[in-house]
């Protein structure tokens, strides 16, 4: 295999610390990581697998200001719930950090001072965007506006959400506070810029035409975008009280961008963990033959790429990623995931709500990850990929052949006989899957690779149909021991191939096989007996355990809950009016009436002019309803009428009296009608 570097250096994306963990950043970014960190560790690689808390930047500022805390108080409930979330779910970091940390402010901060020191950056004093009622500069996700490149009217200061361009908050058209809704004016402040324009063509050489073979088209596509567009000097300080200080002269009272500093956060993390170890964290971001891969979302992509790589290049002896397989999107029930409308599946949540289930959470959003385009992530769908690919297929092979082991050779692995061609066949098939359930995991297709594993399962479970020792047992019980000598010898290669997807599962797999030190995969694809015979396996339980419509329905109930509160939020309902007195109620004259004639008012888009019969009386009453309803519909209709109203003359029509109307949420009018059978002219008390 094409593992040829000394030691790998794997970063998964810092995640804000404004939020919890939920299932579009595992597919995109956690779950994918892990795999492949798992991978290489079962490859015996040296590896470093980094990732930490982002606890700086405006998304933490804005999160601390509505619910009125300190963004310290965010940050420290973030963080803790992130870690053990993660934790729970198997994401096996060598370190989690935080950029509260001291040895990360230190980092950054020296990473500025020699790039200051070395004349990397422009000092500049501009026009920035200022908010007068927060007395703030406005940056990045403090202001949205519309999108010069594509228009989109909820583009943030720093970056597009529907198109991806990195932004200068200087470029929004129509540009609004988030803070105070206020429109913001210009006002001079320093700064210091990185100057990109002067790393395009490194950028060029080294990406696009160095990596056009070997990244992801959709990373390639976006840098080679950004490229071609022209790149520009961009800030890498900001005016913020929360953030790392500027540590050279002029910078007080500013903060560096979080960009600038969050990336950096890999490096301190590294410094960290080595620390620790009692190792040296040097060669895991200097040693050219040290691999370095970034996992992040698409959103990711410009500053992994670019931003980052040119800080690295800028600060000299720095390698530069091998690779930055970014994933698209995941979206949740046909609606994109949102963190502020709670629409989400989120990690602690399923943690509790599945217990023992963490794995069925990885395979589902490993099996349907959104690698190549945004994908959806649907209950229905993990439920099936739980029911029949994980139970049916991979727990029942394992279920048949231990089962069958107790009960034919009191779990004793039989001495196998001689082999037929079907046995040769699958044991020759068995040893190319280390190899296969690799290569794809080298190339990032973890689907792909999923799969493969999964094919392993039902190359056992053919294998078992086809032989079927539970008849052979009866009319030729000398081949049984051979049958269930290579069942076994399957489950055992699973119980590894499978532990980079499933860990929790690998492990109890090989509680159920009874096998100390996980079996390498260099050893299954040396044809070498796995499990031997005499061998004890140990006691049968169930791998995986079917989920029940009932539990799925909750979930569903879950969503379509939030479904409704979000839409009772959007529904503005004007507030109460002041307390009467039933006198005041009793001045009312409200009665029953019909329309018996309606015609539009002329050169009035709104009007219509309709006869009212109350009984004993016709009226003529002039109603601002002809947006909802044609004059035709509405005769007929019986209407609430308040008669004693003082007549009012409505573009030369005299109206006397009103009708009783409401609107539902899209803005339609609704009759409010005596529909149980009132009689014109009879009193509503
Ligand atoms: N916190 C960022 C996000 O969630 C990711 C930061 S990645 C790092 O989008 F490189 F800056 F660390
Ligand atoms: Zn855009």
């Amino acid at each position: 295999m094409a593992l040829n570097a000394k030691r790998y250096t794997v970063t998964a994306a810092l995640p804000y610390t404004n939020g919890p963990i939920h299932i579009g950043h595992l597919a995109g970014v956690y779950v994918p990581a892990d795999i492949y960190v798992r991978y290489l560790r079962s490859q015996n690689k040296d590896v470093a697998f980094i990732c930490g808390s982002d606890e700086h930047g405006v998304a933490i500022s804005i999160r601390a200001k509505k619910e009125g805390v300190s963004p310290r108080e965010i940050i420290d409930k973030y963080d803790a719930m992130i870690r053990s979330s993660f934790d729970q779910l198997g994401i096996s970091f060598d370190n989690y950090s935080r950029t509260s940390s001291k040895i990360h402010h230190e980092t950054a901060a020296e990473f500025f001072k020699n790039m200051h020191a070395d004349g990397k950056f422009i000092e500049e004093t501009t026009a920035q965007l200022f908010d007068e009622e927060a007395q703030q500069f406005l940056a990045d996700r403090f202001v949205t506006g519309t999108c010069p490149k594509c228009d989109h009217p909820e583009a943030y200061g720093d970056q597009c959400e529907q198109c991806g361009s990195s932004l200068s908050a200087t470029e929004l058209i129509h540009p609004k506070s988030t803070l105070s809704g206020a429109i913001p004016q210009l006002k001079s402040t320093k700064h210091w810029f990185l100057p990109l324009d002067q790393y395009e063509s490194f950028i060029r050489e080294w990406i696009l035409e160095g990596h056009k073979a070997d990244w992801k088209p959709n990373v390639y596509g976006q840098v080679k975008s950004w490229v071609d567009d022209g790149l520009k000097p961009r800030a890498v300080t900001r005016d913020l009280d929360w953030g790392i200080p500027v540590p050279v002269p002029g910078g007080e009272g500013k903060v560096l961008y979080v960009w600038f500093d969050a990336p950096i956060g890999y490096i301190s993390s590294t410094k960290e963990w080595a620390a620790r170890e009692g190792k040296d964290w040097a060669p895991y971001w200097k040693d050219k033959d040290t691999e370095l891969v970034h996992f992040i979302g698409k959103d990711n992509i410009v500053f992994h790429c670019i931003i980052f790589p040119a800080i690295l290049k800028a600060s000299k002896e720095y390698i530069l990623p091998e690779n930055v397989p970014a994933n698209e999107f995941l979206n949740l029930e046909g609606n994109k995931i949102s963190t502020s409308k709670n629409w989400a599946v989120w990690l602690h949540e399923y943690l509790e709500e599945f217990p023992g289930q963490e794995d069925v959470l990885r395979y589902v959003l490993t099996a349907n990850a959104p690698e190549t385009k945004d994908n959806d992530f649907t209950w229905k769908d993990f439920q099936t990929r739980n029911n029949s690919e994980l139970v049916a297929i991979f727990g029942n092979f394992i279920n048949r052949a231990v089962v069958l082991t107790h009960k034919y050779y009191n779990g004793e692995v039989p001495q196998r006989g001689a082999l037929l061609p079907q046995d040769q066949a699958v044991l020759d098939e068995l040893i190319l899957f280390p190899t296969r359930v690799g290569k794809s995991i080298e190339k990032y297709r973890f689907r792909e690779a999923s799969q493969e594993m999964l094919n392993l399962a039902r190359l056992g479970n053919k294998y078992l149909a086809d032989e079927e020792p539970w008849k052979r047992i009866k009319d030729q019980p000398e081949r049984v021991p051979t049958i269930m000598y290579i069942a076994i010898q399957i489950a055992a290669a699973l119980s590894s191939i499978c532990e980079p997807f499933l860990p929790h599962s690998a492990q109890k797999l090989r509680g159920i096989l009874n096998i100390d030190t996980p079996i390498t995969w260099d050893t299954i694809a040396s044809k070498a007996e796995l499990l031997k015979s005499t061998h004890i396996i140990g006691k049968q339980t169930l791998l995986f355990s079917k989920i029940e419509d009932d539990v799925i329905t909750r979930q569903l109930d879950k969503l379509a809950q939030t479904k409704e509160e979000n839409e009772k939020q959007a529904i503005e309902l004007p507030p109460i009016k002041e307390t009467i007195s039933f006198e005041d109620f009793s001045k009312l004259d409200l009665r029953v009436g019909t329309i018996t004639a309606a015609e539009k008012v002329k050169k009035a888009k709104k009007l219509l002019q309709l006869e009212v019969d109350l009984g004993n009386e016709i009226r003529t009453i002039v109603s601002g309803i002809a947006e909802s309803f044609s004059a035709e519909e509405v005769v007929g209709q019986k209407v609430t009428v308040l008669t004693n109203l003082a007549p009012r003359t409505i573009r030369g029509v005299e109206s006397q009296g009103m009708l009783l109307m409401s609107e539902t949420a899209e803005g339609k009018m609704v009759f409010i009608s005596p529909d149980q059978g009132g009689e014109n002219g009879f009193p509503i008390h």
